[in-house]
């Protein structure tokens, strides 16, 4: 027997047992004669004590780090005690031990707070997978499965596989390809997503499916995207949004308690998609904290559903704000007393490249109530005052207003508004806020070529299998999608269209996203033609689906977690990548076993494939 009990596993009622352990040596500290070594495995770390009459065998065969070792003793009560590790009360009175491997010298120190670089680690991945941080990480990734798995199987979700060598399925990024040998000039595409699987499963009658399953997207990739991630899919017949809703707030709810034992008993807030992008300048407003866009001016089209506020600013002549498309303020709390420095480095901040805007207008409004502006040459104490009521802001607030065109200036004081509350410290890593956004358009539209499908197009917002709104429908049906003026696309009706979709937020962080999906195939075509699939192409690429909902297709909707990604986010971290055992670097590669790369002449021969590398 290779061990008796794990290295995280004696205790002080373990004493005077003799035992066999084996694992990895993570330190060897020598005091005179003797001899500490603290073994450690995935359960933990045991002290170990090597007597003066081990030494002439420790002499023979000297411990290294990260050497394999099987040791046998007896337990014995610590001289001096470590509250910091369950298994510090003891050690292990080594009488006999057997080097199984010996190790290099490990490139970076497998230790919490390790001196190696990210590369160097990605590198020699399996070593750092034995590091705590990254194995506590796997662990928590491994309860958030499991979770999932127990709350969708009592409420009936049946796991099904899906195949990964498929055709294309959209999902607005590059598709992987594989080719075929056997089908020689023809490739697979890895699925983007289970999408049109999952619908077919529907169509089948398996009307609760779930499957937590690798997708694959060739796209530019950030902190919180992997080139192969993995989903949390799963599809419901015969429901509408709500059903969903509540059946997946449910399973974030049940992740909540038993992952990070939260009692998440309010209800999840939910807002529409113009409501976010207005007052929070985004699609995945973070709700922890209470700063929200006060617009003091935007175009008609942009929220039709509110009137502007451009009275409070128009009539004094100050260009800037004349001039902009949109003018938005953000009340920051208990900022009034920012010293000149202090608001010149937020100035200097919005104008940075990444954020492009020209400059900042401040309003601080002191705790005597009075104001000072950078703008006093322009609007008066009582101008100032009918604006800080409107941002919503208190004795003791800083207001800060960008101006500008509408797309950059929202994007950008979204990001002044995080910025902010990061910088206060609003954007605490274990409050967790989840939020529903909801309506979101049905299309986008599409000035400059996205994906090689052309310019001057509607594409699908979310994916071309997503409903409209039931009131929507007969706009789409009545209308041709055709643009005649591009730079008035928003007033074709087609811009109006709502979707019957909706996205999990969760801490600003889009974690989860679905829809109720068409059904029938009129409708289905109609929406393939509105994004510029002519009946032949449509036949092509989705006859199958096509052909599938005239055999009684149920109505249906579903969603995907992004499991990494709510991981991470459980974990406090922003980075997908800590959550996956052996992830890519942001080049998509794999600088472990290096990959991509080449193959041999064998394959491209077999393939059919030339290479004409110039
Ligand atoms: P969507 O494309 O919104 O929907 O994806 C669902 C969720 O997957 C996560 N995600 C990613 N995570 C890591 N790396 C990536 N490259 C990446 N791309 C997406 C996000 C996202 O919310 N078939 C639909 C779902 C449906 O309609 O049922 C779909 O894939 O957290």
């Amino acid at each position: 027997m290779y061990r008796t009990h794990t290295c995280g596993e004696l205790r002080l009622t373990d004493t005077t047992k003799t035992v066999t352990l084996a694992g990895w040596v993570q330190t060897v500290r020598k005091f005179g004669s003797i001899t500490f070594v603290d073994l450690r495995d995935r359960y933990g770390i045991t002290q170990l004590l090597f007597s003066e009459a081990l030494n002439a065998d420790l002499d023979a065969n000297p411990l290294g780090r990260e050497f394999v070792l099987q040791v046998n003793g007896t337990v014995n009560e610590r001289s001096s005690k470590n509250a910091n590790i369950p298994t510090g009360e003891i050690e292990l009175l080594v009488a006999s031990f057997k080097i199984l491997n010996k190790s290099a010298v490990p490139p970076f120190s497998i230790q919490d707070d390790t001196d190696g670089g990210d590369e160097l680690r990605m590198k020699y991945r399996y070593l750092d997978l034995r590091r705590n941080i990254v194995k506590k990480n796997l662990e928590l990734r491994y309860a958030v499965g499991r979770s999932t798995r127990n709350y969708l199987h009592e409420n009936n979700f049946m796991d099904i596989e899906t195949p990964f060598l498929i055709k294309s399925t959209p999902e607005g990024a590059r598709d992987f390809v594989v080719p075929s040998r056997m089908n020689s000039g023809q490739f697979y595409a890895l699925p983007q997503s289970p999408q049109t699987f999952k619908q077919l499963l529907m169509v089948s009658g398996y009307d609760r499916y779930y499957q937590i399953v690798k997708c694959f997207r060739d796209e530019d990739l950030r902190a919180d995207r992997q080139p192969e991630f993995t989903q949390i899919d799963c599809e419901m017949c015969f429901v509408e949004q709500e059903d969903i809703l509540n059946m997946f707030e449910g399973l974030v709810k049940r992740i909540f308690k038993d992952v990070k034992n939260i009692d998440y008993t309010e209800a999840v807030q939910r807002m529409t998609w113009e409501e976010a992008m207005w007052n929070y300048g985004n699609d995945k407003p973070d709700i922890r904290f209470d700063i929200s866009i006060c617009n003091l001016k935007f175009p008609a089209h942009t929220f039709p559903t509110k009137e502007s506020q451009s009275a409070l600013i128009d009539g004094v002549s100050f260009g800037v704000f004349d001039d902009a498309e949109t003018v938005v303020a953000i009340a920051i709390p208990g900022c009034s007393e920012y010293t000149r420095k202090q608001t010149d480095e937020l100035t200097e901040w919005v104008k940075r490249p990444q954020i492009g805007m020209k400059g900042l207008v401040f309003i601080k409004c002191n705790a005597d109530g009075t104001f000072k502006s950078s703008v006093d040459k322009f609007y008066n104490e009582e101008k100032l005052k009918a604006i800080a009521a409107a941002a919503n802001a208190k004795a003791g607030d800083l207001i800060l207003i960008l101006a500008g065109a509408e797309e950059k200036t929202r994007k950008s004081i979204s990001d002044l508004r995080m910025f902010m509350a990061d910088k206060l410290g609003m954007r605490k890593k274990d409050e967790f806020k989840l939020l529903w956004v909801l309506d979101f358009p049905l299309f986008e539209f599409a000035l400059e070529d996205q994906d090689g499908g052309g310019a001057g197009r509607w594409v699908a917002r979310h994916h071309p299998f997503t409903s409209p709104k039931p009131s929507d429908v007969d706009i789409m049906i009545n209308n041709s999608p055709k643009v005649e003026n591009l730079d008035k696309y928003l007033e074709h009706p087609y811009a109006s269209i709502k979707a019957n979709a909706y996205d999990m937020v969760l801490n600003g962080n889009e974690i989860g996203g679905g829809s109720i999906r068409i059904f029938q195939r009129e409708l289905q075509e109609k929406m393939f033609a509105a994004l510029g699939m002519d009946a032949e192409e449509q036949q092509h690429k989705f006859g199958f689906l096509l052909g599938a909902f005239e055999y009684g297709a149920p109505p249906h909707g579903g969603l995907a977690f992004g499991f990494d990604r709510l991981c991470a986010i459980l974990g406090g971290s922003e980075s997908i990548r800590d959550f996956i055992a052996f992830p890519k670097n942001n080049s998509g590669r794999d600088v472990m076993i290096d990959a991509p790369s080449t193959i041999d002449a064998k394959q491209f021969e077999e393939l059919q494939i030339k290479l004409d590398l110039k």
